[in-house]
């Protein structure tokens, strides 16, 4: 499993009856996880002073429960970067931890390269992809569906201090999107995307990760550079194991750029102990 131990200000603290108890910077937050299926004893004192814990409905959605008084949004840093952190819906805080070590991965191959690389971060949400590829020196072009989303990501971008960096900030359609590049002509060294299982673009279009996922590997795969040198496609949907992910790479991004697919589950380190809570996987494609 691939993981990042770099992570000062976010900490899984422990993880028991279908919750993570977890440290975002000062804060302390309880979140429901539904693979953790073990009801280990919470021993870890903070399970009784965390500032607010997001309750599942029996009707699909959920709220935080608020313990402590708890700031609207705070920041937290990941090495160089900066994100702004805020409790939401869907039991969302602004950044996904376990993406750091495709954060890494990304900063590295573009560090390593020969020549200015050109990103392009799909489903690209608050934008710690799009800033950590800035900050390595990447011109990037971040696509999101939701207005406010990019709004935050631009957010990030200058709390890192890279809001002067080479960026495009595109409120769109990911797959309309995609079409639209290849028309152009446009293309791109990095993909970077972490597609939800389901959501809609901007003029309502549906995304279901099942039934567009090809669809979009193929369109990704006509717009990487004939030198592109990484396509990562990420997934925290159980539906999509990663081996199902590396096939999918294997059989769109191959045949027309070679390389070699790679796959595994990431995960999140559990503090203290030599645990680590699977979080996702990723599929990496690299010339
Ligand atoms: C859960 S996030 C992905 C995680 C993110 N890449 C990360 O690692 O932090 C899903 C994002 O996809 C966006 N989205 C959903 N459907 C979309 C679509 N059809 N086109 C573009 N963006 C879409 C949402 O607005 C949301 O910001």
């Amino acid at each position: 499993m691939r993981f990042s131990d770099k992570w000062k200000d976010y900490a899984l603290l422990d993880s028991s009856g279908g919750e993570r108890l977890e440290r975002w910077g000062d804060h302390i937050l309880i979140r429901p996880d539904p693979q953790i299926i073990w009801n280990t004893v919470r021993r870890h004192p903070a399970w009784n002073r965390a500032d607010a814990r997001y309750l599942r409905s029996h009707t699909g959605g959920g709220r935080w429960e608020m313990r402590r008084s708890l700031p609207d949004s705070w920041t937290i840093g990941y090495e160089s970067l900066t994100f702004r952190i805020r409790t939401m819906g869907f039991k969302h805080t602004g950044v996904f931890p376990e993406q750091a070590v495709n954060w890494d991965l990304t900063a590295s191959v573009i560090r390593q390269a020969d020549r200015p690389l050109r990103v392009l971060n799909l489903f690209g949400y608050t934008g710690a992809a799009t800033v950590c590829a800035l900050k390595a020196g990447a011109a990037v072009t971040h696509v999101d569906a939701s207005k406010g989303m990019v709004q935050w990501a631009k957010e990030n971008a200058a709390l890192s201090g890279v809001a002067d960096k080479p960026v495009r900030w595109i409120v769109d359609d990911c797959v309309k999107f995609a079409q639209r590049e290849i028309r152009r002509g446009n293309k791109y060294d990095i993909i970077i995307m972490d597609p939800p299982s389901y959501g809609r673009g901007p003029g309502g279009e549906v995304w279901k990760l099942e039934n567009e996922i090809f669809g979009l590997c193929e369109l990704c795969a006509a717009l990487l550079h004939e030198d592109a040198r990484l396509f990562l496609l990420n997934s925290y949907t159980t539906g999509l194991s990663p081996s199902v992910m590396q096939y999918l790479l294997s059989v769109t991004v191959r045949p027309l750029h070679g390389g070699k697919v790679s796959s595994d589950e990431i995960g999140l380190p559990v503090a203290g102990t030599d645990l680590i809570l699977p979080s996702g996987a990723t599929a990496v494609w690299q010339k």
